[in-house]
């Protein structure tokens, strides 16, 4: 299967299973929330549950993965626990937590109803399956000169789309691209949506491959894009 420069509209775990191990350098992606058509993250994120088994999969075909989960903090303390369970766990999960940068929101998270303003949120960056630490002195290097605790501002301006999804901020592939992007590498995002981490990864000069399952949502990216 063609992995480059592609969007395909569809299951992303029935089309990770026809790539070969380690397909991508760089995955970047925000999991489903209650739009998710094959699972939602707040109903089926448990150890063995579905995420678990798309995560897996995610792991084989990519390298290192940065995920970005919404963070969700209510007044009377309740909070989202997906991070701290898939740090907890993360073999389980068939990864290997590498870093964890810190998201700082400027203008924050609405405080609607119960929720909190949420300045800060994490993205988690796995390692794939099988993936050592043993990075290259240029990507050591490269390393020194990130951030790793990271402003981010800019949502890219939904004017001509005419379905939106939960807003992914550009400065998260940005970073993961900056970070673990090497010559020739195709950045993967298998939850794409609009297609933010593949935007990114184009003007950033970098092969992508994204699918989404949202046909609706799935042509008007592949409008813009392709
Ligand atoms: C949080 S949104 C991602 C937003 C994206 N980062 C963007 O820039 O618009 C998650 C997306 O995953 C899609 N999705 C849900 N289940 C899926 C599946 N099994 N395979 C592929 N895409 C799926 C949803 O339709 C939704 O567009």
């Amino acid at each position: 299967m063609k992995t480059r420069n592609k969007i395909i509209c569809g299951d992303c775990m029935k089309v990770m299973k026809q790539l070969p191990d380690l397909s991508f350098d760089v995955c970047s992606f925000s999991p489903p929330y209650s739009n998710g058509k094959f699972f939602d993250i707040n109903k089926d994120f448990d150890k063995g549950g579905v995420f678990h088994e798309y995560l897996s999969e995610i792991a084989r075909v990519s390298r290192v993965i940065g995920i970005n989960f919404t963070q969700l903090i209510g007044k009377d303390g309740e909070n989202s626990l997906f991070i701290e369970k898939l740090i907890l766990n993360a073999s389980d999960y068939g990864v290997e937590l590498l870093d964890r940068w810190i998201i700082y929101k400027k203008v924050g998270q609405p405080a609607r109803g119960n929720r909190v303003l949420n300045r800060f949120e994490y993205l988690l960056v796995f390692l794939g399956k099988g993936v050592s630490h043993n990075f290259s002195k240029e990507e050591k290097e490269k390393f020194k000169l990130f951030q790793t605790v990271f402003e981010v501002v800019s949502f890219r301006s939904k004017r001509n789309q005419v379905v939106t999804t939960t807003p992914y901020y550009e400065e998260i592939p940005m970073q993961m691209i900056g970070v673990f992007g090497r010559e020739g590498s195709v950045v993967f995002d298998p939850f794409c949506g609009t297609g933010t981490t593949l935007k990114i990864a184009k003007l950033m000069g970098y092969d992508y491959f994204g699918i989404e399952i949202d046909d609706v949502i799935c042509d008007q990216t592949i409008q813009e894009l392709v």
